[in-house]
């Protein structure tokens, strides 16, 4: 147990934000491995209130890229996963919260789950947040309850970055009030 527990806080601290890919495309399994990891993530009343949209197509790249700001190096990914946070699912059972914010919770758990489980089974991944919503929606066709989250750039990483630096827990940490 011990040396589990070793193992998941050098993964939390070993994962890297990775912008540089190799050109091999990941197997089915592994993407579905990482997609799964997601799944197992908390959420609201257990509804895993979200979707992923896989791409894989260049073109739908390419206008992925342009729709977060031209970061380019998306297009060279070879994968995409689009996480999507399901409205109407956590809206059904617990109205404003679960549509405005459980949902995003579900989204955010599960990417970073996925993220986490990628850097795991040796694959390179990131968290892009900066994206015109409407733009990603459009593109992908999502019903106007689906709302892009996050878009994860995945695969085998061909760069090896440097941590950036992180807060201390004692500037974190307030004890009893703020
Ligand atoms: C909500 C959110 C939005 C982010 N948006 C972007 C982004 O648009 N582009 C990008 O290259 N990285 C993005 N990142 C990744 C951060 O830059 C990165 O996690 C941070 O610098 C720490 O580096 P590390 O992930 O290697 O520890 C985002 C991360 C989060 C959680």
């Amino acid at each position: 147990m011990v040396d589990d527990i070793m193992e998941l806080f050098e993964a939390i601290k070993g994962r890297r934000s990775i912008r540089k890919f190799k050109e091999e495309t990941p197997d089915e399994e592994l993407i579905e491995k990482i997609v799964e990891a997601g799944i197992w993530a908390p959420s609201a009343g257990d509804l895993q209130s979200w979707n992923a949209v896989i791409v894989k197509d260049h073109q739908i790249k390419i206008q992925i890229a342009i729709a977060a700001y031209v970061q380019e190096f998306i297009t060279k990914a070879p994968v995409i996963i689009v996480v999507c946070a399901n409205q109407a699912n956590a809206g059904a059972r617990y109205g404003e919260r679960g549509r405005e914010l459980y949902c995003i919770q579900d989204a955010a758990c599960a990417a970073q789950n996925m993220i986490l489980s990628a850097y795991a089974l040796g694959l390179g991944a990131a968290w892009i947040g900066a994206f015109k919503e409407d733009d990603i929606a459009e593109l992908l066709d999502l019903p106007d309850y689906l709302r892009p989250v996050a878009l994860i750039p995945l695969g085998y990483p061909d760069e090896e970055p440097e941590a950036p630096p992180r807060r201390s827990v004692k500037e974190v940490i307030y004890n009893e009030k703020y």
